[in-house]
């Protein structure tokens, strides 16, 4: 598995917190910044790590800002991506076991190391579970198709 992982300047020390565990797991990912505490704007990151998802490049995307609400807001704007902002563990399951969540977003202000480190397990290691979530995520898909107004 590869996953492609980004942080706004609130996230940016998480983001390398659960690098070292991704490195500790032997887990691929690739870094799409940001790089430095400097301030910076979190859909230009949210953009570039949802990109790699939508073309097969990487698995799931784990996306992180101060509150992990603006990082979900934009990456739910883009086609095929399904974005769970979670702050436990029952969500982080439950979100790939019926929504089928390709991208996880965190808010570094809001949790610790330790239980993002956790979340983040938890989903990635997480399984769809399919049949009746599988037509309540062909719904969202037509949403997203229908409604361009
Ligand atoms: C940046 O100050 C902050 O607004 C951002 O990290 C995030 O929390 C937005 O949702």
């Amino acid at each position: 598995m590869k996953i492609a992982i980004a942080g706004d300047h609130g996230g940016v020390a998480l983001k390398s917190a659960l690098e070292k565990h991704l490195d500790d797991r032997q887990i691929e990912y690739v870094d799409c910044g940001t790089y430095t505490e400097e301030s910076c704007d979190y859909p230009d990151f949210a953009e570039k790590a949802c990109r790699l998802v939508q073309e097969g490049k990487v698995t799931y995307a784990v996306l992180i800002c101060g509150t992990g609400i603006g990082m979900s807001i934009a990456a739910n704007k883009m086609r095929g991506i399904r974005a769970a902002l979670c702050g436990d563990e029952f969500s982080a399951h439950y979100t790939r076991a019926h929504n089928d969540a390709n991208v996880l977003t965190l808010g570094a202000r809001v949790i610790g190391v330790g239980l993002a480190e956790r979340i983040l397990d938890t989903f990635l290691d997480g399984t769809f579970e399919g049949g009746r979530h599988a037509r309540r995520i062909e719904k969202i898909k037509e949403i997203e198709t229908k409604n361009h107004v």
